[in-house]
């Protein structure tokens, strides 16, 4: 950044929007603007400072401060976040989560874990002995590792020195951690004005700002336990990480927002999302839900067809559809042997003839107890067992197949294994084989993000560590001498080699 701050060009505008906006020569796309290796920085001057070619008139309707179109084809011209580099503090999951789908779309991510431990992730839930967990490798893809004590002097050099040549900070420390460490929000805007410094913490600020969160107790916060799972039971969290993955999501959406912004505005910005907010901002229909409340039943549940009296909150759904259309989940053919084998059937008003026709019960489209939505809702649970009888002389397969050629909205109940056999996954790249040096092959998620002009590649989690060398000389711009220096300084060093090479 600061090799940008002295670079003069025609606009404010071009100028601030260097590093998140310039088209990125494929060649150049590993090296991103923000962190010119010293040696390379007169170069990038002298470049800058060249006067522009002079420009294609301004389409009309077209923002003149844009490029002309690229005469590229689609996907051959670099990737969305190209030039954008990561100083990725992130741990666990929600903080990855966020890093790797900016990694997907092109940001250069430095993953910076503490010497000889790295993410905690690395070892947990391990399969493989001696090598990386899957918690790890499917959630660091796409990225370089370098390892930093962030509390030994020297490292925190380092860290200052990633500062200047990043974009963007994302951490998802406890409470606090950052700030320990002496990177508060005013040393790194001091730094580098331009850096954005993107969090994930469990609570917003208010009574709970310290506490220490992870995914369950977001989802129980968030609003999402207390309206899932069944009338008679307890709470329930859900498989789905809506409060970890799901906040890595919102703040990479903040992010890329923050680096929008500061092509006009130059300067970085704090972007903080909290879990409880993210969870309950995927649980937002029951917070309409809570509103509805006060004007009476929500009908459309199926414990209004049952009778029962509603409390004074939202009630847990069980298996209901959220929207409007009452759905249910319902057994299919091998349900018996098979805990998989049920379908999700949605009884959709446009298309409630067809479902009467399927199900052998031509009647109920002119009987005034079966043929409106308002008629139906106090008999859905008869209804649903009905549809049922049929279901179960099907597989979950064969329902979707019959109910398709009719406009009948359903849903396989799809296995996890059935997902990763799943040929067109793999076709479309959200289920991607890896190749890993010390575990081999594993599958993981690809970007679910497709985009026409910045196709994704996805690429192994890095070993801890993997990258150090590189990253000080190549970005960082030290020297051999330099080098050697900071690894007598036990910055980048696990405790124990510094134990030995003490002794
Ligand atoms: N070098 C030296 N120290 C490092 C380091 C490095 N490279 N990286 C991390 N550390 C230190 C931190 O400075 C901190 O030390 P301190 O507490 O003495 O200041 C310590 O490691 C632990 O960090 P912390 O974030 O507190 O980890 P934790 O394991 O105790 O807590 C969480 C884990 C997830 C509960 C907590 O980080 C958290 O609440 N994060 C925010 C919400 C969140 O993202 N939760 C979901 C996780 S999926």
């Amino acid at each position: 950044m600061a090799t940008r701050k002295k670079a003069k060009a025609k606009t404010k505008v071009q100028a601030r929007s260097k590093s998140a906006a310039k088209p990125v020569k494929k060649s150049a796309a590993k090296k991103p603007a923000s962190g010119k290796p010293a040696a390379k920085k007169a170069a990038v001057k002298s470049a800058a400072s060249k006067p522009a070619a002079k420009k294609p008139a301004p389409q009309k309707g077209v923002a003149s401060t844009l490029p002309p179109p690229s005469t590229k084809p689609f996907g051959q011209d670099g990737k969305a976040l190209d030039g954008v580099r990561i100083l990725d503090f992130t741990h666990v999951q929600s903080g990855p989560t966020c890093t790797q789908l900016l990694g997907y779309m092109g940001a250069d991510c430095i993953k910076v874990e503490r010497p000889g431990a790295g993410d905690i992730t690395r070892g947990q839930l391990r399969d493989v002995k001696g090598a990386d967990s899957l918690y790890f490798t499917m959630l660091n893809g796409n990225k370089r590792s370098i390892t930093i004590d962030s509390k030994n002097p020297k490292g925190r050099e380092i860290l200052d020195r990633l500062i200047k040549h990043c974009d963007v900070l994302v951490e998802n420390f406890a409470p606090g951690a950052l700030d320990r460490m002496g990177l508060t929000w005013e040393h790194i805007h001091k730094t580098n004005p331009r850096m954005i410094v993107a969090s994930v913490k469990g609570f917003g600020p208010g009574p709970y700002e310290d506490c220490k969160v992870y995914e369950n107790v977001a989802q129980c916060a968030g609003g999402a336990a207390s309206t899932t799972g069944f009338r008679e039971g307890p709470p329930l969290v859900t498989g789905a990480q809506i409060g970890d993955s799901g906040t890595g999501l919102h703040l990479a959406f903040g992010i890329v927002s923050a680096l929008y912004q500061r092509m006009r505005t130059g300067r970085g910005q704090r972007v903080l999302c909290a879990m409880q907010d993210g969870v309950l901002n995927l649980a937002r229909v029951k917070l309409r839900d809570q509103q509805r409340l006060a004007h009476g039943p929500l009908t459309e549940y199926s414990q209004h067809g049952e009778g029962v009296a509603f409390g004074i909150a939202v009630p847990r759904a069980g298996n209901d559809s959220g929207g409007g259309q009452p759905g249910w989940i319902l057994k299919c053919k091998g349900w018996e042997t098979d805990p998989d084998s049920y379908t999700y059937f949605i009884t959709q008003a446009p298309v409630w003839g067809a479902i009467c026709d399927v199900i052998g019960k031509p009647e109920w489209k002119t009987d005034p107890d079966y043929a409106t939505p308002p008629a139906r809702l106090p008999r859905l649970k008869h209804i649903f067992a009905t549809i049922e009888e049929w279901t179960k002389t099907k597989t979950k397969f064969e329902v979707m197949n019959e109910c398709n050629k009719h406009d009948i909205p359903v849903g396989p109940i799809l296995s996890m294994k059935e997902i990763a056999e799943d040929k067109s996954l793999r076709d479309t790249g959200t289920v991607v084989e890896v190749d890993h040096p010390t575990r081999g092959k594993y599958l993981t998620v690809g970007n679910p993000v497709k985009m026409s002009d910045s196709i994704t590649e996805v690429k192994r989690s890095p070993l801890l560590g993997e990258h150090t060398e590189e990253i000080l000389t190549q970005v960082l711009g030290y020297s051999t001498e330099e080098l050697a220096e900071i690894k007598a300084s036990g910055a980048i060093t696990a405790p124990d080699k510094k134990q030995a090479e003490a002794a």
